[in-house]
């Protein structure tokens, strides 16, 4: 499911995200690589696969580098704003659930949960009908917000087609992820997508994944659940597993080994 909403973020500081991390892709080679991390854990990450891409861990701790000058500021205002919107979201989600509206955030203690930015950079490509930008996969996390520069590229399978989502300027798209799926016992089913490359614009992307602490065990929220009507069809599993499963991967569609893995 996909929803495009208003939020609490100005616009203004979406288009300074955006252009400051634009910055950290023109830096060279040399000046990224303090940079590269050394695993999936590592605080900040970058490196090339299907795209260019720059990720790091910015909640509970901060993590992000300060290259060009200021990245570091506005990064830290701008994940501390998504956070806000994904905070509201998390209420509005417990409510639709007919749970009190602290539910998740309590439940799932995310005053210490992790907040994962990845910023995405697609050059233009020659022969954009051969390549994928980022093949298909739905997110680890509970709730994803995306921005982007302005170019579209992102699609969504909705019926077993690709349909491609033209977000209004300024606006989040918000993604259901894995463990939202699994947190709801599939009220909520995390979304398979993808993107797009085109051969005369360069794209940017900005994600960030909301989750619990990489410690915490989801499975389906034991109020969600009734042994008769409603049996549980997730196994609870390690958050800290998942992504590192997810993020190696293996779990790429139409595989979608997570699911294979914890569903009942
Ligand atoms: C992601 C993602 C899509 C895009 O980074 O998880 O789905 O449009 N990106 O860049
Ligand atoms: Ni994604």
């Amino acid at each position: 499911m996909v929803k495009v909403i208003n939020h609490g973020v100005s616009g203004k500081l979406m288009e300074d995200m955006i252009k400051a991390t634009q910055g950290f892709f023109h830096l060279t080679e040399e000046e990224k690589r303090e940079y590269v991390g050394e695993d999936l854990f590592s605080p900040i990450t970058n490196g090339k696969s299907w795209r260019d891409y720059l990720r790091a861990f910015v909640h509970p701790d901060f993590h992000f580098p300060n290259k060009p000058p200021g990245l570091r500021d506005i990064a830290q205002e701008y994940s501390k704003g998504a956070r806000e919107v994904a905070t509201e979201l998390f209420k509005r989600i417990s409510e639709s659930l007919g749970l009190e509206e602290n539910y998740i955030h309590k439940q799932m203690d995310l005053d210490e949960g992790i907040q994962i930015m990845s910023v995405n950079h697609y050059p233009p490509c020659p022969q954009p009908a051969s390549a994928m930008g980022l093949p298909p996969h739905s997110d680890h996390s509970f709730v994803s917000l995306l921005i982007q520069n302005g170019i579209d590229g992102l699609e969504i399978l909705h019926k077993e087609k690709w349909v491609p989502v033209y977000p209004p300027i300024n606006s989040f798209v918000v993604n259901v992820g894995d463990h939202l799926e699994v947190l709801t016992n599939g009220k909520y089913k995390s979304l398979l997508h993808r993107s797009i490359v085109n051969n005369n614009s360069t794209r940017m992307s900005i994600v960030i994944g909301h989750g619990p602490k990489l410690d915490t065990i989801v499975g389906p929220a034991p109020e969600l659940v009734d042994a008769q009507n409603n049996p549980p069809a997730y196994r609870p599993t390690k958050y800290r597993e998942y992504y590192e499963l997810q993020q190696k991967n293996k779990l790429l569609w139409p595989q979608r080994t997570f699911f294979d893995h914890v569903r009942l």
